[in-house]
């Protein structure tokens, strides 16, 4: 049976897990999906218990024996250096070597669209944002810290595999799923080193692509091309910090924070442990209020339910889900006013039981 690991994190993580893995049992009493589910304590509360971030044994087992991992949020200001956040989040995206970070970007309702004239049809596409090097890998230092000498340095880390792989992967994925253009987006004119490896990288690889439609636009005039005419994307391929600010833009623009959803993986193992994570962060403003949106965790079960080969329970619930923002039963961030907990039962009562 295959193995999910579920962490339910900091903040609102464990409101939202809650109602995902409500999703899960009902898929299994419903569906017949079965899934052995391992919970792990780990997260902001444990660090600051006993020092705990992301075991060694916890981190092979994860690796060995499980299919997935849902992990929740983390963030928390009783740790402002967000070392546990730090250790849990890039000791399962760098470690495992999860080196794709799949965000799609889909409106799921003409109403959740914030610009003028757009609609649902608009808002599709997906970011693949690289996941294992860039500024994420930590390389630098500090010199003269505090002084009015000081210097911070952040490497920027491009490597030629790192580069392509997931340049490949893009291509990939859109021959895969028939779409016919891929966006590469970096800042080369202005990072000439770094980002004309990603320029080299992306015209000799969409040789092998002939019949997609490969485009290049520079990270801030893509920024204004997604909030001026987001339907000319299908696939956007990026390196991970461009990934991460261009996703939470693809995050306003499918309904907010709280409907994005995302994947950690590695295409050249699919076999390879995937971690599914909203892209919304612990939210303590709303913690214990009952107003966290489930959706994003309900639509990173849809993507587990998917790429744990439960192909139909996957749409199933994306179309119950659909159903449920349509019909305006949502958390007050999507202007409705039910509690975490209704939004669940709406779209559960949305699914015909066996
Ligand atoms: C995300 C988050 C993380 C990131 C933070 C929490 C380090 O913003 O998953 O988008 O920057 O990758
Ligand atoms: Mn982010």
């Amino acid at each position: 049976m295959k193995k999910v690991a579920v962490i339910p994190g900091d903040g609102i993580g464990p409101e939202v897990i809650a109602e995902g893995l409500r999703a899960l049992a009902w898929f299994r009493a419903q569906r017949g999906v079965e899934l052995e589910l391992w919970q792990l304590d780990l997260g902001a509360e444990r660090y600051l218990r006993d020092g705990t971030t992301f075991p060694n044994e916890v981190r092979d087992e994860i690796l060995s024996s499980c299919s997935a991992v849902l992990l929740g949020a983390l963030g928390d200001a009783r740790v402002p250096g967000f070392e546990h956040a730090r250790d849990i989040l890039f000791g399962m995206r760098m470690g495992f070597d999860l080196y794709a970070n799949v965000r799609p970007v889909r409106a799921l309702s003409d109403g959740l669209v914030p610009l003028r004239g757009r609609g649902a049809r608009d808002v599709d596409f997906v970011v693949f944002r690289e996941n294992t090097e860039g500024v994420y890998a930590g390389i630098g230092g500090q010199l003269r810290r505090g002084t009015p000498d000081e210097i911070a340095i952040n490497e920027d880390i491009n490597t030629r595999k790192g580069v392509e792989r997931i340049i490949r992967a893009a291509f990939a994925y859109a021959r895969r799923t028939g779409q016919r253009r891929v966006l590469m987006s970096d800042k080369s004119n202005a990072m000439r080193h770094a980002h004309e490896l990603w320029q080299r990288v992306f015209h000799e690889v969409r040789v092998e692509y002939p019949e997609i439609e490969a485009r290049h636009l520079y990270i801030d005039a893509l920024c204004m091309e997604l909030v001026r005419d987001p339907s000319q994307f299908q696939v956007i391929v990026t390196n991970n910090l461009f990934g991460d600010i261009v996703t939470d833009l693809g995050a306003a623009l499918q309904g907010g924070m709280g409907v994005a959803a995302s994947v950690s993986l590695n295409p050249d193992h699919p076999e390879r442990v995937k971690l599914f994570e909203p892209v919304h962060g612990s939210a303590p403003s709303l913690v214990g209020l009952g107003q966290a949106n489930p959706v994003a965790t309900l639509l990173c079960i849809a993507l587990l339910l998917q790429e744990l080969g439960f192909e139909s329970a996957a749409s199933e619930l994306e179309v119950a889900i659909r159903g449920s923002i349509e019909a305006r039963e949502t958390t007050p961030d999507l202007g409705g006013s039910l509690s975490t907990r209704a939004v669940t039962d709406a779209v559960l009562g949305r699914l015909t039981p066996a």
